[in-house]
């Protein structure tokens, strides 16, 4: 069914990580390509599409009051609500049980039918939420990117790993990998973009499946495009990280000298209960390779506290841990018990209480950890792509190293979307300050020669 949405203009909210915030993209080029308008914002849509996730129970909380305030909307003024992302696969004919102000739901592999789906719930409730099995191709002609200098590429969708706490095997589905050849075609089309972010739940375990070509061959492959100044990956699993993947990295300058490697707890006894695959000694190992090749290298990772049954022996592993590697960043969350999980099946025993104490713990450590990383770059000239104003002071503008740094530095133009040289002249705990050197090497967008 070819639906036209001419005349009708659509807004799209996005919860959860930048896999979705790229599938929003994909979402709002898809609705634009069958003839729909952008929307400012949901009081001038038709059409209201909330891209959400499920990870932990905040954020599902987060779309709830969201969505009690479109309901709201919703009684003065006649629009289609659409849910799709994470938590409409998981929750599925619950929503529209629950909320019958819900017109459609659309699970993360429906976004190529979201013309039709609209049409259709313009009638009556529409849920979609079907897997297929392999790489649905959407590409560059249906993507609305958010920035035209930094590009976000899919090269996987879903996950087989099935860690105890995680809903994303559930959300997202089986494994499947995205051919090579249009991996690269999408790079060579983003040609404003200087920046290329690949991603995937687990992206070092890819594979072409033409090929059978690996991560690192991926990698390599990227990298050779011409214009591509800076590529990074998101995320990468611990378990699976071959020597080939930082060969790779360490041979091609453009692959950014900053990593994500989710560690999740220090302690491999917690490690095991969660099926992570690997040790705390493996973790570390897998550090010191890392570090032997890319001297320069920044880490950054993602911490669990009070996973069910985590002593405070194993938090203090944890907590060693984060001393011993130096993360020049992390994210930590409290565990939460989530649906169809098999951590959910057993009892959520860490009180809240300690939960709470160890993460504000952890984030006082790590606080004094980052800040003596962040110190030690004061007096170099650092490479900064900008990104725009900054949000803090009037006159100054921000911007990320290639180890992902947030810089704030005076300049005398915006140098949004533009490589500049930056003094660094003072630090925090989160970010570095400078000025940018008068003849900054200031490259030009790939598309304008
Ligand atoms: N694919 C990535 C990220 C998955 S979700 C990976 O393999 O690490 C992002 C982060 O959310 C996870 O790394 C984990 O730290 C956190 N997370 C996932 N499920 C959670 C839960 N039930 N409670 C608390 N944090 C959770
Ligand atoms: Fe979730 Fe584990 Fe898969 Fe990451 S690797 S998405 S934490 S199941
Ligand atoms: Fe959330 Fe789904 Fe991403 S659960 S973290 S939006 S894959």
């Amino acid at each position: 069914m070819s639906v036209s949405l001419t005349g009708l203009k659509v807004f799209v909210r996005t919860f959860g990580c930048q896999m979705n915030e790229n599938d929003s993209e994909h979402i709002a080029g898809i609705l634009l390509g069958a003839g729909a308008a952008r929307a400012e914002g949901p009081e001038d849509a038709d059409i209201v599409v909330v891209n959400t996730c499920a990870v932990r129970q905040k954020s599902e909380e987060k779309l709830y009051s969201y969505l009690g305030r479109l309901s709201q909307m919703k009684k003065k003024r006649r629009f289609l609500l659409g849910v799709a992302g994470c938590v409409a696969q998981v929750r599925r004919a619950d929503l529209v049980g629950k909320r019958p102000d819900i017109d459609f739901v659309a699970g993360p592999d429906s976004y190529l039918d979201l013309p039709e789906i609209v049409g259709r719930a313009a009638e009556s409730p529409v849920i979609r939420t079907e897997f297929g099995r392999d790489w649905k191709e959407i590409g560059a002609a249906s993507t609305v990117r958010q920035s035209a200098w930094s590009a976000f590429v899919p090269v996987m969708e879903g996950c087989d790993n099935f860690c105890a706490y995680c809903i994303v095997p559930f959300s997202r589905g089986r494994e499947k990998f995205r051919p090579l050849p249009s991996v690269v075609e999408e790079v060579r089309a983003a040609k404003s973009a200087v920046e290329i972010q690949l991603l995937g739940q687990n992206v070092n375990s890819y594979r072409d499946p033409g090929s059978g070509t690996g991560f690192a061959g991926l990698l390599e492959a990227v990298a050779a495009v011409p214009g591509v100044e800076w590529l990074r990956f998101i995320t990468s699993h611990p378990k699976s990280f071959g020597d080939d993947i930082i060969r790779a990295m360490a041979a091609h300058p453009k692959v950014c000298p900053a990593l994500h490697l989710p560690l999740q707890s220090g302690s491999s006894r917690v490690l095991e209960r969660m099926n992570r695959g690997y040790t705390r000694e493996e973790y570390l190992a897998l550090v010191g390779r890392l570090r032997r090749s890319l001297p320069e290298l920044l880490l950054m990772t993602d911490i669990i506290v009070g996973f069910p049954g985590e002593t405070e022996e194993d938090f203090e592993a944890t907590c060693g841990l984060l001393r011993e590697v130096g993360f020049a960043g992390i994210f930590s969350f409290r565990y939460s018990p989530r649906p169809l999980t098999a951590a959910a099946a057993g009892p959520d025993d860490v009180p809240l209480e300690v939960k709470r104490r160890r993460l504000i713990a952890l984030q006082a450590l790590q606080r004094s950890i980052q800040a003596g990383i962040y110190r030690s770059f004061v007096g170099r000239d650092l490479r900064v792509l900008g990104t725009g104003p900054s949000p803090k002071g009037a006159g100054r503008f921000s911007g990320r190293t290639a180890g992902n740094l947030v810089v704030n530095f005076d300049a005398p133009a915006d140098p949004a979307g533009r490589f500049v040289t930056v003094r660094i002249t003072g630090s925090g705990p989160y970010s570095l300050h400078g000025s940018a050197l008068e003849n900054g090497d200031v490259s030009v967008f790939r598309g304008e020669n």
